[in-house]
């Protein structure tokens, strides 16, 4: 069957039809998959069934995988692969079986705490909420192309840092402490303007609101800059909606956009198995 891409009615996203992403993908296929998630930056293939090794086969298609962050809870979530992280809800015999609960998410990028971010994020969904849980992809290079020239400037060279010891649902990862002071957040410093190497094309690259400093500046205008680029960046301009079915698969370009999840019942499941592929060089 032939790969058919559909982009969506949004700023960035296509669905890919034809791929069975259970079974080895001919060469011709897989580099056309590949050049379609540098173009739309967010792809959404739909009625997967996949195994675990499946799952991490078909991650390794985009290249060598990266093991998730520390979790809160200090040990994998699934033993037997170790580069599959659980995102979940469900609590089983007193134990979350994975992570971020059932709250919001609030817009980030995976892992950019780093000094090397993972260049991928997939997320294949197994069991899903009537309502609620919907995850939003923002586009960072429509984002920065849209700046007034005055900002442009003014954070340009300019480096923030990304904050290691929160995760995206606000929880304190084991071993750190709680942050009391942005100049002293941990967590790798990156330019706040990225430039493709592939391409030279440039997009914002904010990481996660929370804990973040720019490097050398006064707290306040600090603060006053991340904001407006913040409120920027999450306008409904550059954003697309993913309302998930079981056996969605999603991979996103994560040097390039931001996500974020609506919270959805916590007393509903939601079980998600995730993989990320290893970033290629620093940011820059
Ligand atoms: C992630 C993440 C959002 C979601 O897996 O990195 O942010 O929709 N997940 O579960
Ligand atoms: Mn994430």
């Amino acid at each position: 069957m032939a790969l058919r891409v559909r982009p969506l009615e949004a700023p960035l996203g296509a669905i890919v039809e034809g791929v069975d992403a259970s079974r080895p993908l001919d060469p011709a296929v897989c580099k056309r998959l590949l050049s379609c998630w540098r173009e739309h930056l967010v792809l959404v293939l739909r009625g997967q069934a996949l195994s675990d090794p499946q799952l991490l086969a078909f991650s390794r298609l985009f290249g060598e995988l990266d093991p998730p962050g520390p979790n809160p809870y200090g040990e994998p979530f699934l033993k037997q692969f170790p580069e599959i992280n659980v995102i979940s809800n469900v609590v089983e015999n007193g134990r979350p079986i994975g992570n971020l609960g059932a709250g919001e998410a609030v817009w980030h990028a995976d892992m950019t705490y780093v000094d090397i971010p993972p260049k991928a994020g997939i997320l294949y969904s197994l069991e899903i909420p009537r309502e609620g849980g919907d995850t939003w992809f923002a586009d960072m290079y429509a984002a920065y192309e849209a700046l007034p020239a005055d900002m442009k400037a003014a954070i340009e060279g300019k480096r923030c840092v990304h904050d290691a010891s929160h995760n995206s649902a606000g929880m304190l990862r084991k071993g750190y402490k709680p942050i009391t002071d942005v100049r002293e957040t941990p967590g790798a410093r990156h330019p706040l303007v990225r430039t493709n190497p592939r391409t030279g094309r440039k997009c914002l690259f904010l990481g996660r609101r929370p804990n973040a400093w720019i490097v050398g500046l006064d707290v306040s205008e600090s603060d006053k800059i991340l904001d407006a680029l913040w409120a920027h960046a999450a306008q409904p301009a550059f954003t697309m909606i993913h309302k998930w079915q079981p056996g969605d698969l999603l991979i996103w370009d994560n040097l390039s956009v931001l996500h974020r999840r609506d919270e959805f019942d916590p007393g509903s499941r939601r079980i998600m198995h995730r993989t990320q592929v290893k970033g290629t060089e620093t940011v820059a």
